[in-house]
């Protein structure tokens, strides 16, 4: 079966798409490059023995996307990462990001309206529960305002699918990601973050090779354990697989309703510092690193009940967080070669 991933090149969608290939899928990527290499290719192919389909296609060139459908009228499922993901930029130009998140939501859409039947799975995230008021979250938590223009990109898609799933041949999941972190055991493929990484884990592994000079702990004065921030990690390879198993579940017709929502977290909490001490633990390295206030926007704790994910999709975390930093440190170590 031919599956469409969309931002197939990224952090999560190249992760997903070696899962896809071990399960026999056939994989058509489309990836505009804004924010990964052609490399990644290289790296799928070593692990796989595969070379998935590649297109360069900006989803938000209508009639390209138009083109591409009648081209591949063939495709059973889409899995579509395709997004702008940095909150700080979404903040400072938010047309970037509801023009990149939404409009090509809606032109994928347009598109798979018009098949008998489509299978979808929405790359959404745990920003949607805001600062939840009971831990750990589970799905019928309520959506919290989005506290920037990236988050409500998420909010807005996950309304805009369940709202065209109603009317259409279009069955959805929409999986809402803890934080992804960790490569693939291999090291072929992992994060790429582009100049100072804003998320945790590059800018530990960073500043583990030397490229940082100490990483800055926002804050240390949350009503927490140690005073740091918590939150689920999860490795990106787990993350991948609930990928497939989501995309099977629906193209054997497994789901119970027409949009699906799963929490995709580990269950587990874990403090800024314990993610320092994982980091030194596999590292054999001492962290430089300093508190300072707390970052703007900043939630306490996040982390997720996972029951509907074991219990209902069928999948479970399996690594533990040092797995996690022990590959997202073997990662940053190969590309600094
Ligand atoms: C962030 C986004 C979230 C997005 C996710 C994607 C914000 C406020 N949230 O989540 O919307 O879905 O990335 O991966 O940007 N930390 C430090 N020092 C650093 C970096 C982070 O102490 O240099 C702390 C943060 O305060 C936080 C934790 O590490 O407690 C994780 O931060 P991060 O990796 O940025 O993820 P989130 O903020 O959870």
């Amino acid at each position: 079966m031919k599956i469409l991933v969309t931002g197939g090149l990224g952090f999560i969608g190249s992760h997903t798409v070696v899962e896809l290939q071990n399960e026999g899928f056939e994989v058509i990527v489309v990836d505009d490059l804004s924010n990964t290499s052609l490399n990644v290719l290289d790296g799928i192919q070593n692990i796989t023995g595969k070379v998935p389909a590649f297109e360069k296609l900006d989803l938000r060139d209508k009639d390209k996307v138009q083109d591409f459908f009648k081209r591949h009228h063939d495709i059973s499922g889409v899995i579509h990462f395709a997004a702008s993901k940095a909150v700080g930029e979404s903040v400072g130009n938010p047309l970037l990001y509801y023009e990149n998140n939404i409009n090509t939501l809606v032109y994928l859409l347009q598109e798979l309206q018009q098949k008998p039947e489509a299978s979808f799975i929405f790359s959404s995230s745990c920003t949607v529960y805001g600062q939840a008021e009971k831990m750990p979250i589970t799905e019928d938590a309520s959506i919290q305002t989005a506290m920037s223009p990236y988050g409500n990109t998420k909010q807005i898609g996950e309304e805009i699918i369940t709202d065209t799933a109603k009317v259409t041949n279009i069955n959805a999941i929409l999986l809402r990601y803890f934080n992804p972190i960790g490569s693939h055991p291999s090291a072929e493929i992992g994060e790429l973050p582009i100049g100072v990484p804003q998320n945790l884990v590059p800018f530990i592994t960073q500043t583990g090779m030397g490229l940082r000079n100490e990483l800055s702990v926002y804050g240390d004065d949350y009503p927490t354990l140690d005073g740091t921030c918590i939150r689920d990690y999860i490795h990106v390879v787990d993350l991948a697989k609930a990928h497939v198993i989501a995309l099977q579940r629906l193209l054997n017709k497994k789901n119970t309703a027409k949009v699906e929502t799963f929490n995709l977290g580990t269950g587990t909490g874990s403090s800024v510092l314990e993610v320092i001490y994982a980091f030194e633990k596999v590292s054999g390295k001492k962290l430089p690193y300093k508190i300072v206030a707390r970052r703007e926007g900043d939630v306490v704790e996040a982390y997720a009940n996972t029951d509907k994910a074991n219990n209902v999709l069928g999948w479970k975390a399996q690594s533990t967080l040092e797995e996690a930093m022990a590959s997202a440190w073997k990662w940053e170590q190969k590309i600094r070669k």
